[in-house]
């Protein structure tokens, strides 16, 4: 199939191309350089360019921190930019995958979120991420919406300044600094290996709608950070923090309820621990 890919450089982006690829897929794979999604003008161009048969779009401004001072900027590029998409994708019968947050969800349930579940942001970004998402339904395109949570790969996060949290704990406790991480926010990390494998299953059953996409179990960010040491055997000075420290909001508990994804025949998704001791030992060289 001709797919045409956004943030193809991106943490999630570049395991989508490269199982994309493997699959035998024609992958139009975009950078920021190629497009940037403030330009609506732009995607038309390169959607009627290509004519891809799928569409997918993992490009976002996603630095939470960043979105609270810029809400303009995180609607253009978070909601309006998605939104438009989804329009030429109907237009032009184009299948629309879209990449979305557990951020949509204000922790306040205290059990893994499912499809079904009412949205209710606490911050910029998650408000700006759902608005795409209502966007993108009321588009009436073909559409697949993906939510995930807390993700981690072998290629950096660039929102992150190329580290993802696996990397920053192991390269602060490379500094011996002290690292204080909240033990008040619940989630199930989730490598993007296991998201990306997906992708040609879900491209070719057709899967339509709304999808949770997470590894099973829950932890908090300290207990995932006690593992990394623990497994790792790497000496730290770990502490316990509280998100009260932080001045924006984020959910307590944003776990996300991968059952209808295994209903629909996916197999069952590894536990958050067993998925960090695989990443652990495939990036063990030279990292430590
Ligand atoms: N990271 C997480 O923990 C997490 C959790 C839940 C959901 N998500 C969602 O997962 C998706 C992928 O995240 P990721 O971790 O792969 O992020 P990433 O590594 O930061 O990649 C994002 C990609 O989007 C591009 N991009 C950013 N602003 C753009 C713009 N204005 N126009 C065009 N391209 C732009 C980036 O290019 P440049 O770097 O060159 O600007 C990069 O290629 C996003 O939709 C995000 O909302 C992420």
């Amino acid at each position: 199939m001709k797919i045409m890919l956004t943030g193809a450089n991106g943490q999630l982006g570049s395991e989508i191309l490269e199982v994309l690829t493997q699959d035998g897929h024609e992958v139009i794979a975009l950078t920021h350089d190629d497009l940037e999604l403030s330009d609506l003008f732009r995607i038309k161009e390169l959607i009627i360019e290509h004519l891809p048969q799928v569409l997918i779009n993992t490009a976002a401004y996603h630095n939470v921190n960043e979105c609270e001072k810029n809400p303009q900027k995180a609607y253009r590029i978070n909601a309006e930019a998605p939104g438009f998409m989804a329009r030429m994708c109907n237009y032009l019968h184009i299948k629309f995958i879209h990449f979305s947050t557990d951020y949509v969800f204000s922790g306040n349930l205290n059990r893994p979120y499912n499809e079904g579940d009412s949205p209710d942001p606490l911050n910029v970004y998650g408000l700006s991420k759902l608005k795409g998402e209502n966007l993108i339904r009321s588009s009436s395109c073909k559409q697949l919406i993906i939510r995930i949570s807390g993700i981690y790969g072998k290629n950096p996060c660039r929102a992150k300044k190329g580290l993802n949290f696996v990397k920053l704990m192991l390269d602060k406790a490379s500094r011996g600094e002290t690292i204080q991480v909240v033990d008040d926010q619940i989630v199930a990390p989730t490598p993007v290996s296991e998201i990306a494998a997906t992708l040609p299953e879900l491209i070719h059953k057709d899967v339509h709608g709304l999808l949770h996409i997470s590894t099973s179990g829950e932890c908090s960010w300290y207990d995932y950070a006690r593992e990394i040491f623990a497994y790792t055997g790497i000496e730290a000075n770990l502490i316990p923090g509280k998100s009260s420290d932080s001045a924006i909001k984020r959910p307590s508990y944003s776990v996300l309820d991968n059952r209808l994804m295994m209903s629909k025949g996916f197999g069952k998704m590894p536990s958050w621990k067993d998925a960090l001791h695989k990443y652990l030992d495939e990036i063990k060289e030279p990292a430590y």
